[in-house]
């Protein structure tokens, strides 16, 4: 088939594992999307700064690059604004969009989602929660048909370091945060990671999708791990626990049979024999819970260039195929049947 023509916007850690796969692998990609995927541009801030990319591809022009003749627009900047604008301005004129872009979900899932579906196209974010693993399509797709009622995890790699490190160590917080930062596990400003913020935003995501709702991060109730020191660590451990920063999302029903959707953010002390005690270092693991499927568990790396670029990839394969076969996907369920639970009413 014609060739689906793909701009990158971002050229990271993730943007630079997507451009190098998208080039090694594009015979494999092109087969299983039933046309060539080809990178056609690239935007980064500064060019100059990148010798290891074909030059041709390299724009700072990410308003122009969406605006050009290609097909996909693969978003890995990240924040809110400008991507905003693009990835509409993408949308508006019927092309697809990939995004890892967690913030911009977490606030304007409904304004990107209404963009697409007014001009049919497609708005893919795999990535967006937990990395590699494959999630965010079993909650939309394959759970379609069940009832969901719980969604509960370690969406956070970073502070899983931390929190694992501390376990092990007895370290006090700050010098373990100290030490991630050195080992590159941390970024140089750590605030969205350590204060759950980049948690809450995940949270919003998986609590709309598991239940059909509208969950913005501001809905979240949020605390993070600043506050967690040797001492509870070590409280923790003489009752056989261990402390981890759990993502909580919850169908909630009332005396009156009215349900909500409840979704929190903060450290729990869990046993140290439950499955989520042993998810060390930068992994994430969720489990999901429905009435007819009862329990499942998520499992695998939630950050980092290979592993997000593996979700990437698989959203670009299934928008390239959609451009292919005709198709469009997927699909938001009518929204707006459960809604969210006041903030603090736990
Ligand atoms: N900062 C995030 C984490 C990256 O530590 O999990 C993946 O979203």
């Amino acid at each position: 088939g014609k060739a689906v023509k793909v701009a990158l916007l971002g050229c990271g850690t993730v943007g630079s594992e997507v451009a190098r796969l998208l080039t090694e692998q594009a015979d494999e990609l092109a087969a299983r999307a039933g046309a060539p995927v080809e990178l056609a541009g690239i935007a980064v801030r500064r060019p100059g700064k990148h010798p290891e990319l074909p030059q041709h591809l390299l724009t700072s022009d990410a308003a122009g690059l969406v605006e050009s003749d290609v097909d996909v627009v693969v978003e890995l900047i990240g924040g809110i604004e400008p991507v905003r604008g693009w990835l509409l301005a993408a949308l508006r004129k019927g092309k697809s969009v990939v995004t890892a872009n967690k913030a911009l979900l977490s606030e304007y899932s409904a304004e990107l989602s209404e963009a697409a579906d007014s001009a049919g196209a497609d708005l893919y974010f795999e990535a967006a929660v937990a990395g590699a693993i494959p999630l965010l399509r079993p909650l939309r797709e394959s759970l379609a048909g069940d009832r969901i009622t719980k969604v509960m995890g370690i969406v956070n790699g970073t502070t899983n370091f931390i929190l694992s490190a501390m376990d092990s160590t007895g370290a006090g917080y700050a010098e373990t945060l100290e030490e991630a930062s050195r080992l590159g596990y941390a970024e140089a400003d750590p605030t969205a990671d350590v204060d759950g913020y980049d948690a809450a935003a995940k949270a919003a995501i998986l609590a709309s999708l598991a239940f059909h709702s509208r969950v913005t991060a501001s809905d979240v109730h949020r605390e993070g791990i600043g506050e967690v020191s040797s001492f509870d660590i070590a409280a923790a451990k003489a009752l056989g626990r261990t402390v981890k920063l759990l993502a909580i999302c919850e169908r909630v029903t009332a005396d009156d049979g009215t349900e909500s959707v409840s979704a929190r953010v903060h450290p729990v002390m869990i046993p140290r024999g439950h499955p989520l005690a042993s998810v060390g270092g930068a992994f994430n693991a969720v489990f999901v819970e429905a009435d007819a499927a009862g329990e499942l568990m998520f499992y695998g790396q939630g950050a980092g260039g290979a592993p997000t670029a593996s979700a990437v990839l698989g959203d670009l394969v299934a928008v390239a195929r959609n451009r292919v076969l005709g198709g469009r996907g997927p699909r938001e369920s009518a929204h707006a049947a459960l809604p969210v639970r006041p903030m603090g009413q736990t």
